[in-house]
């Protein structure tokens, strides 16, 4: 079986599934305890080929984001590098493996890791998708996404609930990337996103460049996606470059988090903050990993949008 064929098999047994649990209870505005203060300023992704310059020359930036899941080991080098930027910066862990919207049980093991390492490293915010990634024996390195139904709904909602009691804290939720239109689709993204925050207490990570990809994949407005997300559910911003790949007349953008963020993606970054003010924003970089004036400079051009004055205010403006 060819791999599409094998998600869309899998997507559909993930909507039967969901079928057969129970339905939600009527929504009701939820408190869920948080995390220490992340400044409302732009952050990095922290990059082992960023160390020594980070550690050597301590620079101004607001905070750093990692995923949880390079650091599920008890020790060794790893923990010792991130213990070091730790010590100097307010931490973010951003998870890629939970599968929260997955017709399966959510990992009890991997929810238990997630907790040592908040326990550990006490990051101010805690962050997932909203995709499955794993199916049976199956375990994919990709974020896949499920028809937003109103079962898919009560379930994703079940699967935050039992997360933040797990780890004894909020959690946010990314919108994902999207490259084409499930069948069973019937609740717009931001609405179900939306209605996930009212129902659990999580609040919701902002990715500016997956709006925008997935508004030129499949065809939705992304200023009227910006526009419509309230700005009390949105806990963090996410910026990152794309890959555009062309075949013939068609072209798809992959979210690979491998450039510079592109301008129109900016521009949809400044309607969001005239809107809703300044909010923690990170700029995400995964592959193709510039050396680190590049990778601040993003972070430069984030702050001066936020309105933060930076001694590297020449290098924003660039
Ligand atoms: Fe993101």
């Amino acid at each position: 079986m060819s791999d599409a064929a094998f998600f869309v098999r899998a997507a559909r047994e993930s909507g039967m599934a969901m079928h057969t649990q129970q339905q939600q209870k009527q929504p009701t505005q939820k408190s869920v305890p948080g995390g220490p203060h992340i400044p409302d300023r732009a952050g990095v992704s922290f990059k082992a080929d960023h160390r020594e310059e980070i550690l050597d020359t301590n620079p101004e930036v607001g905070w750093f984001e990692v995923h949880p899941e390079n650091y599920m080991v008890a020790g060794g080098p790893r923990h010792a590098m991130l213990s070091a930027i730790r010590e100097r910066y307010p931490l973010s862990l951003h998870g890629v493996a939970l599968s929260l919207a997955g017709a399966e049980p959510l990992d009890g093991d991997h929810l238990r890791a997630l907790r040592t390492l908040i326990d550990r490293y006490e990051p101010g915010l805690v962050s997932e998708h909203l995709a499955w990634s794993a199916h049976g024996r199956h375990y994919f390195a990709d974020l896949l996404p499920v028809p937003l139904s109103q079962e898919a709904l009560d379930h994703v909602c079940r699967n935050v609930d039992q997360t933040q009691e797990v780890l004894g804290r909020q959690i946010l939720i990314e919108n994902p990337s999207n490259y084409l239109m499930l069948e069973g689709s019937d609740i717009p993204e931001p609405e179900f996103l939306q209605e996930v925050a009212k129902r659990t207490g999580c609040r919701l990570l902002f990715d500016v460049n997956n709006v925008y990809v997935s508004s030129r994949n499949v065809g939705y407005d992304a200023e009227a996606y910006v526009d419509s997300v309230g700005a009390d559910l949105i806990g963090e911003i996410h910026l990152a470059g794309h890959a555009v790949d062309r075949q013939g007349r068609e072209t798809l953008l992959i979210d690979d988090h491998g450039a510079v963020v592109c301008d129109p993606v900016w521009n949809l970054y400044e309607r969001l903050i005239g809107r809703v003010g300044p909010k923690p924003t990170l700029v995400e970089w995964d592959t193709n990993i510039p050396d680190w004036p590049t990778l601040y400079g993003e972070a430069c051009k984030a702050d001066r949008i936020l309105g933060i004055p930076t001694p590297h205010a020449a290098l924003a403006d660039a």
